[in-house]
């Protein structure tokens, strides 16, 4: 895989933790240089110290993905000092625990902000640079919430979705010029995402909910992840047992719509 990291100015959203954190250490055993953003600074520097012990460059650039304006001009502040970005991994995000019933449309409207709104500013800010060197490769981090609705994650689901929609729309419209795009789908995954997910009243779920704790490793998710982008796949599923929910869906669809409104939601 080295061939497709090396000498790449690579940027990654929610590096400060999770798959963001685990994309960046794997990224840095390669000359890359990355660009770690997220909102804590403190953890962007752990994070980017450990990363500078391998062979990498390491710059932090602190976003609030929730703040387009701020979205917008901290794009502008890294293509001005970084110059091009040769890859963009859209990875940060928030999920949901609450059902459509009890949720404020603010609550959706922010989901949407950081999941997808964040995530369509940064591909058009760096697109232009990518397209006059022929080269650039866009990463989402979706979920297999993307591709099925699924209870307590209506907002999250809708964002998820839409990713899809708008990366395979750029990959048709773009792949002849070089640029590639990967949609990453990744079932349960163990890291902070249901601690940090977003509820009615706005606050974080902070809990550890069993699936993610019993989920595949954030290193293991984020090698596959790479393998995916190293191969140019447009669209990669990250799944173990789930892949079950996604066959059902695509194929026997009268059997997802039994299982997913019997599911015990968490
Ligand atoms: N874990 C799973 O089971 C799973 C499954 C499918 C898809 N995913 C997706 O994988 C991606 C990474 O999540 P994760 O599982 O690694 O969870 P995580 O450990 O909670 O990481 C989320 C990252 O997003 C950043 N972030 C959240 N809100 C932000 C904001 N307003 N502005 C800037 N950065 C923000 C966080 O950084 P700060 O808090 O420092 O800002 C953190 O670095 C997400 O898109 C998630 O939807 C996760």
């Amino acid at each position: 895989m080295k061939n497709t990291f090396d000498g790449k100015t690579i940027w990654i959203t929610g590096a400060s933790s999770g798959i963001g954190e685990a994309l960046a250490l794997e990224l840095a055993n390669n000359k890359t240089h990355l660009i770690l953003s997220a909102r804590r600074l403190n953890e962007l520097e752990r994070v980017a110290a450990s990363c500078r012990k391998s062979e990498c460059k390491c710059s932090i650039y602190p976003i609030d993905l929730s703040d387009p304006q701020n979205v917008e001009a901290v794009a502008d502040r890294v293509i001005s000092e970084v110059g091009r970005i040769d890859m963009l991994f859209n990875n940060g995000g928030i999920s949901q625990r609450s059902y459509v019933i009890d949720t404020p449309v603010e609550v959706d409207r922010k989901i949407m902000e950081i999941d997808y709104f964040s995530g369509v500013i940064l591909t058009k800010k760096v697109l232009p640079g990518m397209l006059k060197s022929g080269f650039g490769h866009i990463i989402a981090i979706s979920s297999i919430t993307g591709l099925f609705g699924f209870p307590l994650r209506s907002g999250y689901a809708a964002a998820k979705h839409a990713l899809h929609g708008f990366y395979e729309t750029l990959w048709a419209e773009l792949h002849e010029k070089g640029i590639n795009v990967t949609v990453v789908s990744p079932g349960r995954v163990r890291t902070n995402v249901s601690l940090e997910a977003i509820t009615a009243s706005g606050k974080p779920h902070g809990i550890m909910d069993h699936g993610q704790d019993s989920g595949l490793s954030a290193e293991a998710c984020a090698h596959k992840i790479l393998i995916a982008v190293h191969r140019r796949k447009v669209m990669a599923n990250i799944v173990g047992r789930e892949w079950l929910m996604i066959f059902f869906k695509k194929f026997m669809p009268f059997i997802f719509y039994r299982l997913v409104s019997k599911v015990q939601p968490t």
